[in-house]
């Protein structure tokens, strides 16, 4: 499928080009992201389901599963497409009890880069975002200076073991700080038609040929629940899901799709809502949601 049924192609500083529309990877390993996935046959179908459509941005960590993601990116797509670019991210492990705590140092992280190299079976990372914020809820910004974990990662880059860096879960400052320590290609935040406030941030970012993902474009682990998106869907013809990310792609050129699935039925309506247009009405309607 060409990549102007993708949404079309973004070509971010750096110089990776990857069709709009991406895949997150994260719903493949087992519920609640642990442990093996109930179907592995169809999590494998799924990655190259999206690889035949065109998809050549997937996003993932190896504190999925844990590992688990990793290693079935590995089984579905090793050797990978040269034009291929598979985003990961470190700064997190997980605990006996399924917890997500921060582990930052440098030791950690190298820990982490070489962790992702093997399970992935890469010599180099194409991108490695640093997932920075967390807070009550584990997904808000949190300020503070990220300058000894992003320098740790901009210290493996000159190694060659990471091509690309990102940061996640941040605000502007802190993306300028990460700046001016290495460059950055990618930001990674929480952001969709009911989570709101970046867009400051997105057309800064723009300007500067820097990609923004958000994730959880479908809510994530609470999946978006709207009367309007509703209504939208039913007198477009679509599902309300389709609309929410159509709607981030209407945003700006910068915004690339990772929606997360672990059914090929559900990345095929996925993938289909790249091609579908909003009218004016209906993105007067949609900014009427609230979180
Ligand atoms: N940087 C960070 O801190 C961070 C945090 C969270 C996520 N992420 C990344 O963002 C990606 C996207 O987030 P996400 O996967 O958590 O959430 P999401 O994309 O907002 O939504 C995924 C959920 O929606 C369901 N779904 C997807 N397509 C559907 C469809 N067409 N019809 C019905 N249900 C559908 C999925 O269930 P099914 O499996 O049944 O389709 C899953 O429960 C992740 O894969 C991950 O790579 C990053």
């Amino acid at each position: 499928m060409a990549a102007n049924n993708l949404g079309g192609t973004y070509t971010m500083t750096g110089g990776i080009t990857v069709a709009r529309m991406g895949y997150g990877a994260m719903q493949l390993a087992g519920p609640r992201v642990w442990g093996p996935p109930k179907d592995r046959a169809e999590a494998v179908a799924v990655l190259r389901t999206a690889v035949e459509l065109g998809v050549d941005h997937i996003d993932t960590a190896d504190f999925y599963g844990p590992h688990v993601t990793n290693q079935i990116i590995k089984e579905a797509l090793a050797p990978y497409a040269d034009e291929l670019t598979v985003v990961t991210k470190v700064g997190s492990v997980r605990d006996e009890n399924g917890g997500w705590p921060h582990a930052r140092s440098p030791e950690q992280l190298r820990s982490q880069v070489h962790e992702n190299l093997t399970n992935l079976g890469v010599e180099a990372l194409d991108v490695v975002n640093l997932r920075v914020g967390g807070g009550a809820d584990g997904h808000s910004v949190v300020a503070g200076s990220l300058a000894e974990p992003f320098g740790a990662l901009a210290e493996m880059r000159k190694e060659g073991l990471i091509k690309h860096l990102g940061v996640s879960v941040v605000d502007a400052a802190q993306v300028a700080e990460a700046q001016s320590i290495a460059p950055v290609v990618t930001v990674q935040n929480w952001y969709n038609v009911a989570h709101r406030g970046d867009e400051q941030l997105i057309e800064s970012l723009a300007a500067q040929g820097i990609s923004y993902v958000p994730f959880w474009p479908l809510g994530g682990f609470n999946p978006l629940q709207s009367g309007i998106l509703d209504t939208v869907a039913k007198r477009l013809g679509t599902s309300p899901k389709a609309v929410a990310l159509a709607w981030l792609l209407h945003q700006a050129p910068n915004v690339l799709l990772i929606p997360g699935t672990s059914s090929v039925a559900h990345l095929r309506e996925n993938i289909a809502a790249a091609t579908l247009e909003l009218p004016a009405d209906a993105l007067a309607d949609l900014d009427r949601i609230t979180a």
